[in-house]
């Protein structure tokens, strides 16, 4: 898969990427991300890529021709699978949809500043707006590095045994089960007796029965189907 990412601020991308899993799919070559930088495409030589809204208000909107040079010269020679345009106005983000996007070839993100992109762009080249919640940043990189993880470790191979997505939260609507490691006895604090039964089946049962009951406390709203 590759994701290029079109930002005003390159330098907030530097680090997400290169730790952990991420990294691992990149240097196997399963991922590939390329941040580009808006200015690139700036309408003139002071690299202007924001102007004041019409109609007046507080903030300036990314400007609809610099986007449109960057998207159309991006999109050569292969369109992308999905435009994704990250906005606090978008569709929220949920394992579903990371799930469908892992499926994609090539996705282009593109990170809203000020007070967001020309809308004339929205209509005319973004597939796709994702929200990571009803919050707001100060921008879309921080989402698009969210939204770039929540992808990128469910691509084929990029997981294995020890990693696997099957047991994460959410993928089957169920938070996780709690965890342990050792000691079995930290400062009288016990682990519970099952776990350190070796009986795969009651492991397998209880921590079913422990995400149902999280669940039921936590995310009443997951149980009731939907999302
Ligand atoms: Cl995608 N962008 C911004 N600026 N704020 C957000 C968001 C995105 N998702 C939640 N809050």
């Amino acid at each position: 898969m590759t994701i290029d990412i079109l930002t005003v601020l390159p330098e907030l991308l530097e680090s997400p990427f290169n730790h952990s899993i991420l990294k691992r799919a990149k240097e196997k070559g399963l991922l590939t991300i390329n941040v580009h930088h808006l200015r690139q495409w700036a309408v003139n030589e002071y690299g202007q890529i924001d102007d004041y809204q019409f109609g007046g208000g507080a903030g300036m909107v990314m400007m609809p021709e610099p986007l449109a040079n960057a998207i159309e010269s991006l999109s050569r020679p292969e369109p992308y699978d999905e435009i994704i345009y990250l906005t606090p106005d978008g569709e929220r983000l949920t394992q579903k949809t990371a799930n469908t996007l892992s499926l994609k070839g090539n996705l282009l993100l593109i990170c809203g500043h000020y007070k967001g992109i020309d809308q004339r762009i929205r209509e005319k080249y973004v597939t796709k707006e994702i929200s990571i919640g009803d919050y707001v940043l100060s921008g879309g990189e921080l989402a698009a590095a969210v939204l770039v993880d929540a992808i990128g470790r469910l691509l084929p191979g990029v997981l294995n045994d020890e990693t696997s997505a099957l047991f994460d939260s959410f993928q089957d609507n169920l938070l996780a089960p709690p965890v342990y490691t050792r000691p079995a006895d930290w400062r009288g604090e016990k682990v519970p007796d099952i776990l350190l039964s070796g009986d795969p089946k009651k492991v397998e049962d209880w921590r079913y029965e422990q995400s149902l009951e999280r669940t039921r406390q936590r995310r009443p709203d997951l149980l009731e189907g939907e999302e």
